[in-house]
């Protein structure tokens, strides 16, 4: 869950590798370095701690010269340090690394057998020194990279400079993202877009199993094996300002308000309103999904809870039987899954480590595979057989926001198209779905529109300890998402539970200074969510209401009441979570915590 950045060209190289590197920090802020050649030999500069650290270093001890790389790091092996931080040099090699090297301790063991000592107690030092060993005995940079990587197991994404040839960098890919940016008369490497969008638009994404050769007029791809990739470039879309805040307080502020444009774009090109009908992308036209039997959701955290709205959505409105399981649960479980088996992962950063082995679980059982993705190209929508964009754009903040409604977005747009391929929803019911999901991004917006009662609300219980969110049915989900939210950003104690399944234990923990926010809109399970709510009014619970319909029962034990717009029962997920992210984001501001980068948390999880 690193950063990673690298430039070869004229340009000094630190400058341009730590405003790449800032692009990328939410993807680990543990510790930063930075490698440049100058005066014959490559200079290394690391500090513990976020980019800010590393800025002040270079102030003081400026680090010049090109080409250059530089590294921003989740520390999986080895705790975030200066030691610990990349790059890790050895010999003439410096290196930098994103992922887990599974056998770096017999590789370490066979180098200290060969005379070589460990400065660090990373996985990822390994690397440089067999690079090291492979150099030292003449062998080109780029063929010493491809000897090495065939011996390494694991996730891994390098960048290698040496002194033995500072004209250039070299990278390798396994099942780690890598894209290199081509400019004029320099080129770039990256783990990340934003970190490449404010030098150029035009991209190459290495694939797994593949190694680069930048200098500055040139890029050559080569397999592991040495034989020559050739691959078109690509132009991003993304402008750099998307990637910036917009003017917002926080990237999750911005976010959570680019939803009803998110939902616009995740929609486009996709509706036949007249039709009553949904038309997906090129590989998910009419007939991709005959033959199936059963779907099995898998993703997780917040991705995960669009799963289980998807399930509801899939056997509501297309009638197949669903099944929803976490990406660490699903391997572990030996699943049952066969060609008449769909398995759909829902991931924003197509790179979660669980989620991706889902992937390759279903594959090697020989089920299709539907990603439902954010990322563009990402791990995971190139090793799926179907692939379903949401159109969120970046996601900035770790706590995913805009990410979720379009994939409740997505999965209801694909509920809606399987629906009436396999005749479950006729054309006139089709209509209304469809103008209902039109309607939608109107309805968020209103919803938006009511942030300051929020904010007020927000201030009032941001004290709390401990709180607890309820809902039922579709609704379950959204309770926990709203629980996750407030975990995540303002680190205080939360639940979400089945609103049914609270007196079953968590009852026990309700108490006069406990806030319990309970979703509860004017569907088919209202009275049933009522009761609860009564139950909880009579353990003194401090009841937060959200709902779509501020009806006088409700107004009685409210303590305090957030409304949305009322919408057909299975869009009421998407507008119902507005509230608890304003709330979560609120919450976090009055308690001063670091909003878009969390505590202990990434935004992408890349290792199992
Ligand atoms: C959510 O706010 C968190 N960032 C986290 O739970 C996230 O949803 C999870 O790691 C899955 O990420 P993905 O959607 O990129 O696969």
């Amino acid at each position: 869950m690193c950063g990673i950045v690298g430039y070869v060209g004229p340009r000094e190289a630190s400058p341009i590798l730590v405003s790449g590197l800032r692009k990328l920090e939410y993807r680990g802020y543990d510790s930063a370095g930075l490698a440049a050649f100058s005066n014959a030999h490559v200079e290394v500069r690391r500090c513990v701690g976020k980019l800010d650290n590393l800025a002040t270093l270079l102030r003081e001890q400026p680090l010049a010269g090109t080409p250059g790389i530089g590294h921003t790091r989740w520390a999986t092996h080895g705790r975030p340090s200066e030691q610990n931080a990349h790059p890790h040099r050895a010999g003439k090699v410096v290196l930098i690394h994103n992922g887990i090297i599974e056998n770096y301790l017999a590789l370490r063991a066979a180098l200290e057998k060969r005379g070589r000592t460990m400065k660090s107690e990373t996985d990822t030092e390994v690397i440089s020194h067999l690079i090291d060993e492979e150099v030292e005995q003449g062998v080109g940079l780029a063929e010493a990279t491809r000897r090495v990587v065939r011996k390494l197991e694991g996730s891994y994404a390098i960048v290698v400079l040496s002194e033995s040839e500072p004209d250039k960098l070299v990278t390798a890919k396994s099942a780690t993202p890598i894209v290199l940016g081509l400019g004029e008369g320099e080129n770039f490497v990256a783990s990340d877009i934003p970190a490449l969008l404010e030098h150029t638009r035009r991209v190459l994404f290495l694939e797994d199993g593949e190694v680069a050769e930048l200098t500055a007029k040139a890029v050559r791809i080569t397999t592991f094996d040495g034989d020559p990739v050739d691959r078109q470039p690509r132009t991003v879309t993304w402008d750099p300002v998307t990637a910036q805040k917009g003017g917002y307080k926080h990237f999750l502020l911005k976010e959570i308000h680019e939803q009803p444009q998110a939902i616009i774009d995740t929609m486009r090109g996709r509706i036949l309103q007249e039709a009553g009908d949904v038309g997906l992308d090129a590989d998910l036209r009419a007939g991709w999904a005959k033959g199936i039997k059963r779907i099995v959701l898998v993703a997780c955290g917040t991705a995960w809870h669009a799963c289980l709205v998807g399930k509801f959505l899939l056997e509501r409105l297309a009638g197949l039987p669903c099944e929803v399981d976490y990406g660490s649960e699903f391997r572990s479980r030996d699943p049952i899954m066969d060609d008449e088996s769909l398995l759909i992962v829902v991931s924003q950063s197509g790179e979660t480590a669980d989620t991706l082995a889902a992937v390759e679980t279903a594959r090697e059982r020989h089920a299709p595979v539907l990603a439902v993705c954010n990322v563009v190209d990402s791990s995971i929508a190139r090793r799926a057989s179907h692939v379903l964009y949401t159109h969120a754009g970046p996601e900035i903040s770790v706590a995913s926001t805009k990410a979720f409604t379009t994939q409740l977005t997505a999965l209801y747009l694909l509920a809606l198209q399987l629906g009436r391929e396999r005749g479950v929803i006729d054309a006139d019911r089709g209509r209304r779905l469809v103008g209902d999901l039109v309607a939608l991004p109107a309805l968020v917006k209103e919803a938006l529109s009511r942030e300051r009662l929020i904010e007020r609300v927000a201030k009032k219980y941001g004290n709390a300890s401990d709180v607890l969110y309820l809902g039922r049915g579709i609704n379950y989900p959204v309770a926990l998402e709203g629980a996750l939210k407030l975990k995540e950003i303002s680190y205080i104690h939360a639940e979400g539970y089945p609103a049914g399944e609270m007196k079953h234990g968590p009852i026990a923990l309700i108490n006069d200074e406990m806030p319990v926010v309970v979703i509860i809109p004017q569907d088919a399970v209202f009275q049933k969510t009522l009761s609860n709510l009564k139950e909880v009014e009579s353990r003194g619970g401090r009841i937060i209401v959200v709902t779509d319909t501020a009806s006088p029962e409700l107004e009685d034990v409210a303590w305090e009441m957030l409304t949305v717009p009322k919408t057909n029962e299975l869009l009421t997920p998407i507008l119902l979570t507005i509230p608890l992210q304003l709330l979560a984001y609120h919450v976090a501001v009055y308690r001063g915590t670091d909003v878009d980068q969390p505590r202990n948390l990434a935004k992408s999880v890349t290792v199992e």
